[in-house]
Order: structure tokens, then C-alpha cells, then sequence
């Protein structure tokens, strides 16, 4: 069976509507970041601030190349995932893969001024949200196999949406 692996910026549910749709489907569930931070013994910001962002996207990459060996699994990625090619090849061999769309306006309002994502630390969180979404937009849109738009939508109503599209593929 097929991974489903959801792609998107931070504040756009990948772990949080994840999480509901492997518990609501039986469905094992792996999160990049929560492997990352286990690895670490560290939270992600602290990794940053120590050991800087390349240190980081090369452990990401290793994670990405071991969780592309499951099978059947949801898996929610970190929002840098689609910056290394190499990670979505991998990453894509057995999966569909879902970009959860959000306009800057709704991922600023969910994200907490940034608290606990160190690429949106310090001033101009809002201008930082707007630059990195038009940064990857485009990556976003070329590794999707669908996307799902999620303005106005909570967390579980956009797992909802996910299974609909899972239950279209297993029919
Ligand atoms: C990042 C997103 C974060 C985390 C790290 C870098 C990014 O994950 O991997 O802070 O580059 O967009 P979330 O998308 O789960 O917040």
C-alpha cells in the first residue's frame, strides 16, 4: 500500500489534520520533525541555533530516505521537505502526495507569531510567512499529486477532506 505524504508550508495542518487521519484510518503515522527532534534530543530550534539550517536539511534528507522505505504509512513532512529534490524522489517512489494549500493570511494566524519555527524567528513574521510561501509555491505545486485547499478549514475538517480523497484512490 501507498504512503500518503502531505507537503506544505508551516501552519497548514500537515501534522495536525496527519495525525487525525491515520488515527481515524488505522493507518500508521510518522512525522519528519518528530523524528528529527527525537534524533536531536533537542527541539528543531535549538538545532538551528547550534548546529545552523544545512546540518539541519541533511539530517532531514536521511530521515526522508529512511520513512520512504514504509509502506501504508501517513506521513507529515516538515515545510523545507521540498527544498532538496532528492528528498521528494525518494520520498514519492510509493506515495501520493498531497500539498495542503493556505494563503499567507491564514497560515500568519495560525502560526503563533512563529513561536517554535526558527526560519520565522524575530521581526517581520508576517513578511517572512508571505516570502517563504512565494519561495516554494511552486515546489509545493510540482511535487502534489492533488491539493487541497484549506483557508477557513480547521485541522480536522481538512483530515476529512484528506480521507475523501484516500477513500477515491482505494475505490
Ligand atoms: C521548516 C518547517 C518546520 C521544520 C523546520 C523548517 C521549513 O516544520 O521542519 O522549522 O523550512 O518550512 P513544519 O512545517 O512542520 O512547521
Amino acid at each position: 500500500m501507498k504512503n500518503l505524504i502531505l507537503i506544505g508550508m508551516m501552519g497548514s495542518f500537515k501534522s495536525s489534520a496527519g495525525k487525525l487521519v491515520a488515527l481515524k484510518t488505522g493507518r500508521p503515522f510518522w512525522d519528519t520533525d518528530d523524528v528529527l527532534t527525537e534524533l536531536f534530543g533537542m527541539s528543531i530550534g535549538k538545532y538551528f541555533e547550534i548546529y545552523g539550517e544545512p546540518s539541519f536539511r541533511e539530517k532531514e534528507a536521511e530521515v526522508c530516505a529512511r520513512i520512504a522505505k514504509e509502506s501504508g504509512c501517513i506521513i507529515a513532512t516538515g515545510g523545507g521537505v521540498v527544498l532538496r529534490d532528492d528528498n521528494m524522489t525518494a520520498l514519492k517512489e510509493n506515495a501520493l502526495t498531497i500539498y495542503l494549500s493556505a494563503t499567507a493570511k491564514s497560515l500568519v494566524a495560525r502560526l503563533n507569531q512563529g513561536k517554535g519555527r526558527p526560519l520565522l524567528d524575530g521581526p517581520d513574521f508576517e513578511k517572512k510567512v508571505e516570502e517563504i510561501l512565494s519561495e516554494r509555491t511552486a515546489l509545493y505545486e510540482k511535487y502534489a499529486d492533488h491539493i487541497i485547499v484549506n483557508d477557513g478549514l480547521t485541522s480536522s475538517e481538512t483530515a476529512d477532506k484528506i480521507i475523501e480523497l484516500i477513500k477515491q484512490y482505494d475505490k
